[in-house]
């Protein structure tokens, strides 16, 4: 990855993390934007900021446990009230997203849906016109019966992928299911319409796509950072 990306991804991370205030209850996304983010929480609360997280990742967990980050979980907390994470493609306009490609969409949708307010920050790369334009759209599925699922979806009119790692097995998120991977058609895809289809979709568990749910999008800039 470029220094221009990265320098811009720590912008938008540190802005990010300066909207958190004393006594929040927030949520940790998961990504490399938002290991910075934590990174910079870490820093804060060395620093003597007083707050309770909730991560949406094993490994954003384990970061902010190493950082020193009170961590706290849904037993303890019913509302958080601020989340900040990344995303793979945000809509110019719409602020809607696709997100999962770090393979932490379940966790992250449903820290997103418990927050008040869910701040997005990314670098200038993630914004598209037309979503699905650049990534395809992961899809949590229950590995039972996981061809099936992928039939109905190719039914649905998606080119569906069962993600696979690198030595041939499936990929298994942290919730233990599988994730297919959706190409999105480029025209007169409804997301509100298509969302809903995929949710009805017998096996499947969630999916990437997270319509009227954003706040804010922070983009880090080489002259600064742009707020949506
Ligand atoms: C994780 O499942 C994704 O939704 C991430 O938020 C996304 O992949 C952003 O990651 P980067 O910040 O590394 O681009």
């Amino acid at each position: 990855e470029s220094n221009a990306t990265d320098a811009a991804k720590r912008r938008a991370a540190v802005w990010a993390a300066a909207q958190i205030e004393d006594g929040m209850a927030v949520g940790l996304g998961s990504g490399s934007t938002s290991a910075l983010v934590i990174e910079e929480v870490g820093r804060r609360v060395a620093e003597g900021l007083r707050i309770k997280a909730i991560a949406t990742s094993e490994a954003s967990q384990k970061l902010a446990l190493e950082l020193k980050i009170p961590m706290s979980d849904f037993a303890h907390l019913t509302h958080l009230d601020l989340t900040i994470d990344g995303a793979d493609e945000v809509q110019e306009g719409t602020l809607y997203l696709i997100k999962g490609h770090g393979g932490a969409l379940l966790r992250e949708k449903i820290v997103a849906m418990a927050s008040g307010r869910l701040l997005i920050a990314v670098d200038p790369r993630k914004l598209v016109k037309t979503l699905g334009s650049v990534f395809t759209l992961p899809v949590e599925v229950v590995p039972f019966g996981f061809e099936t699922t992928v039939k109905r979806l190719r039914d649905l009119g998606f080119e569906s992928e069962l993600r696979m790692t690198d030595d041939g097995k499936p990929y298994v998120t942290d919730g233990q299911h599988y994730i297919v991977h959706c190409k999105l058609p480029q025209v007169g895809f409804d997301a509100v319409a298509g969302g809903e289809e995929l949710k009805g979709t017998v096996g499947v568990v969630e999916h990437g796509l997270f319509l009227g749910m954003t706040s804010k999008v922070v983009i880090g800039r080489p002259e600064g950072i742009e707020v949506l």
